[in-house]
């Protein structure tokens, strides 16, 4: 096995919890069985496995991904408010197994070991450990004290970047725009535009990733910042961005996609899902594509984006019963996602093997350390929970657990 094959550090977090059958788990970014969409999926099953329904669903798709599904995903990607009619067409779209192929895919065709791809400050910590797999190296951007991208810091990466010769490493650019895992926090359209300024002034001509995984999960109303396929200021870049199923319908059925700008990008990024797979499950895609077709989806995500404002309030207030702001911990209410980024006092150390985790692990709760979602000067304060898998009781517990533990550590 190769070196950069690490074992992956939550992997074997996951395997202690496992030891462990009363552990509550806040940790994994699951979402909640009671209300994944059972009745919707065996609708689409039995439509798609009438008599009568044309075979061709239980054959091999096209490797690209099924046609229709990809025009039902035009229509909902264009149905953001502001977004660009027309600005995204069927024949840009890849339906993958996940939107983690579509990532993988993406780094693969674009990067070579040594190669680097800039991320926000912090980023997924998945993707980070992706990067780390194929020898590629993340490069943070500074982020200010409220979380935004610090652009000016930024123009200083970028002329460091220069200065010490890895400039022409550079290959990518890696956002996550709507309620972030894993600081469920969202890049508002001025900072996605300055950036591609700052780009263009700086001459750095590389695709940019939107990652949009959580979009669709918003509590109130769509986060009011249009996607980069339809900000002038990114027409000269290449393009990949990035959407998903898996968290606002059925999880387990990893159907996914990608919408990118570059034929030619593109045309690579299919020959090496053909490596992979040939193409994404053919019937999966068929029953996201009848949900879709019926106009169940978004009725369905009515309800799920209620579910969730729920449980992050509950987890909200479990945290705030314990005390624990008052003693330095802070955190915004998330306003879309399944995830809460919390900031500790400065000497506590929640990484993986330290005093803070452990007693959590003893107490019975297990959650994501902050510093695995950081490349490097990485604050070891902060930590990442999830309201999206627990049942209302035992995520009250879970959160107090946590909170209990921050106390007596603060
Ligand atoms: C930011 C982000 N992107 C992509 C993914 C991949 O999701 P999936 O492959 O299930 O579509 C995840 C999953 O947790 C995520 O948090």
């Amino acid at each position: 096995m190769g070196e950069r094959m690490d074992p992956s550090v939550i992997t074997d977090l996951m395997a202690r919890a496992l030891e462990n059958r009363d552990i509550l788990s806040i940790a994994a970014g699951f979402t909640d069985n009671s209300i994944l969409p059972k009745q919707l999926v065996r609708e689409a099953v039995l439509a798609l496995t009438e008599a009568d329904a044309p075979n061709g669903i239980l054959q091999y798709g096209l490797n690209q991904g099924k046609l229709g599904l990809r025009e039902e995903i035009r229509q909902w990607l264009e149905g953001f408010p502001g977004e660009r009619g027309g600005c995204i067409g069927t024949d840009q779209l890849i339906v993958s197994n996940g939107s983690q192929q579509s990532l993988y895919l993406a780094m693969q065709t674009l990067c070579d070991p040594g190669d680097i791809v800039l991320v926000e400050r912090p980023s997924y910590f998945v993707f980070l450990e992706m990067l780390k797999g194929l020898g590629i190296e993340a490069v943070g951007m500074p982020s200010l004290p409220d979380g935004r991208i610090d652009l000016e810091g930024t123009a200083g990466l970028f002329d460091d970047l220069k200065y010490s010769g890895k400039w022409n490493r550079v290959k990518a650019l890696y956002l996550i725009g709507y309620f972030a895992n894993p600081s469920s926090r969202c890049v508002p359209e001025a900072d996605k535009v300055e950036l591609a300024k700052l780009m263009d002034e700086k001459d750095l001509f590389v695709p940019v990733l939107e990652d949009a995984a959580y979009r669709d999960l918003y509590f109130k109303e769509p986060y009011p910042a249009r996607s980069i396929f339809s900000l002038e200021a990114y027409d000269p870049l290449p393009k990949l961005f990035l959407g998903t199923f898996t968290k606002p319908f059925a999880t387990g059925m990893k159907v996914g996609y990608g919408v990118c700008s570059d034929a030619h990008w593109l045309e690579k990024m299919l020959s090496t899902k053909g490596h992979h797979d040939f193409g994404t499950s053919h019937f999966s895609q068929g029953i996201i594509e009848y949900v879709l077709k019926q106009g169940l989806y978004e009725s369905y995500l009515q309800h799920q984006r209620k579910h969730y404002s729920e449980k992050a309030d509950m987890m909200d207030e479990a945290l705030e019963a314990t005390g624990i702001r008052d003693l330095g911990w802070a955190w915004d209410k998330p306003e879309g996602g399944l995830l809460m980024w919390l900031r500790g006092p400065e000497h506590i150390d929640t990484r993986i093997g330290q005093p803070f985790c452990e007693t959590c692990i003893d107490r019975g709760v297990l959650y994501v350390p902050g510093d695995l979602s950081f490349t490097g000067n990485e604050p070891d304060n902060c930590v990442r929970l999830s309201y999206g898998a627990l049942e209302s009781d035992r995520l009250v517990e879970a959160s107090r657990r946590f909170g209990e533990v921050a106390k007596t550590f603060s």
